[in-house]
């Protein structure tokens, strides 16, 4: 089989690629990728060393670039994770968000369409469900939750699922849909809370804390996500949408401080900041469909993940402080001068 991954540079993708190079070595991996700030080349360098491994840069909003490489490669499967994805960016400069998260996912669908493709993978979000009350521990979100959302970046996301649910509908397209709970591990991009939190600890930096820290987030360590979408391509039904998430809810000064005990540095760094607008309180995914359907479950326990996250980025120095370097320190002083 040949899989072709979009956003394979980034975070999630660039994990997904590495668990399908290892888990199926008989299949080829095709990786699409703009290079945004947030995709990194030196993120595969290892994959770039296997045979059965092929990078692609481009832009899937490209119309004519996706099409030339949908007749260059037959794809027997291709999963989306190409993507804006950083709710504070999507706030100060929504327009990209609706060009890469929507017209992208149409073009690409446009293409499975065009080559007669046996599946498309939207990976999406439990943010298109908007947000949880902190007061009501017994909701949770499960794949009938109307979708109600808050940021252009959750707003975006769930525009693109509900044109792969219609794509699915009016022109018979085989898709599936996981929508998974907050990642975090290995090359998570230091803009996000937990490498964030990471990166400046080991410098003894502030740590900008929005709002009261008590919003909750439902974390699931990222190999957990890469085995869920590995079941959902191979083995999950046409025209569904499930849910990812291991139970794992924590408020944000939790993990803040779950981090900073694991570094052996003082909660003195923990600096309040002013509050996201809009911010969402609480996500909290009911994961049953997925376990029942498809046997999935997490491995990962929290505090294993954060030790093994921090590990990595402890270990591996120069992959985050050479993107620290760059433009995100320009983005860094935009983002928290007036905070
Ligand atoms: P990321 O920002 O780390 O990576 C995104 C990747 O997409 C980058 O490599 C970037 O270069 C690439 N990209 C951006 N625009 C592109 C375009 N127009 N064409 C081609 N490539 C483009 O994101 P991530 O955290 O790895 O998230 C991946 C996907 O998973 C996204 O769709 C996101 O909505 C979804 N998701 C993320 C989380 C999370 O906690 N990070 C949770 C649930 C779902
Ligand atoms: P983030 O990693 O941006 O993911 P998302 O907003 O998609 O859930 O943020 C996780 C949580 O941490 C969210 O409630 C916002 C909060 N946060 C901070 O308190 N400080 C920060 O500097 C960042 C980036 C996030």
């Amino acid at each position: 089989m040949t899989i072709l991954v979009t956003g394979g540079a980034g975070f999630i993708g660039s994990n997904f690629v590495y668990y399908q190079l290892k888990q199926h070595p008989e299949d080829r991996v095709v990786c699409l990728d703009k290079l945004t700030y947030a995709g990194n080349l030196a993120t595969l360098e290892d994959a770039m060393k296997q045979k059965n491994f092929r990078f692609v840069k481009g832009d899937i909003a490209d119309r004519a670039r996706v099409f030339e490489l949908f007749r260059e490669e037959k794809f027997d499967i291709v999963v989306n994770f190409a993507a804006e994805s950083h709710v504070d960016r999507s706030i100060e400069d929504p327009g990209i968000f609706l060009t890469t998260n929507i017209l992208g996912t149409q073009v690409l669908m446009d293409a499975c369409r065009a080559f007669g493709i046996g599946r498309y993978h939207q990976v999406s979000t439990d943010e298109v469900y908007g947000d949880l009350p902190l007061d009501r521990p017994d909701l949770f979100f499960t794949e009938e939750t109307p979708i109600h959302t808050s940021s252009p970046y959750s707003a975006s996301k769930a525009s693109a699922d509900l044109l792969v649910l219609a794509y699915h509908r009016t022109f018979k397209l085989p898709v599936t849909i996981t929508r998974c709970s907050n990642n975090y591990g290995p090359y998570h991009f230091p803009e996000k809370l937990i490498p964030l939190i990471i990166s400046r600890a080991l410098n003894d930096e502030t740590l900008p804390v929005y709002g009261k820290g008590e919003n909750v987030r439902d974390w699931l360590y990222v190999e957990d996500h890469c085995s869920a979408i590995d079941l959902v391509i191979r083995k999950g039904r046409v025209g569904e949408i499930y849910n990812i998430g291991g139970h794992n809810e924590r408020t944000n000064l939790q993990v803040v401080k779950t981090v900073l005990k694991e570094l052996n540095k003082p909660e003195s760094l923990i600096t309040y900041v002013t509050d996201r607008p809009g911010h969402d309180q609480r996500y909290a995914i009911d994961p049953t469909k997925i376990h029942n359907e498809l046997g999935w479950l997490p491995a990962t326990k929290f505090d294993d993940g954060i030790r093994r996250t921090v590990e990595w980025y402890l270990a591996n120095r120069p992959w985050w402080e050479n993107i620290l370097k760059g433009d995100y320190q320009h983005y860094y002083e935009r983002m928290y001068a007036k905070r």
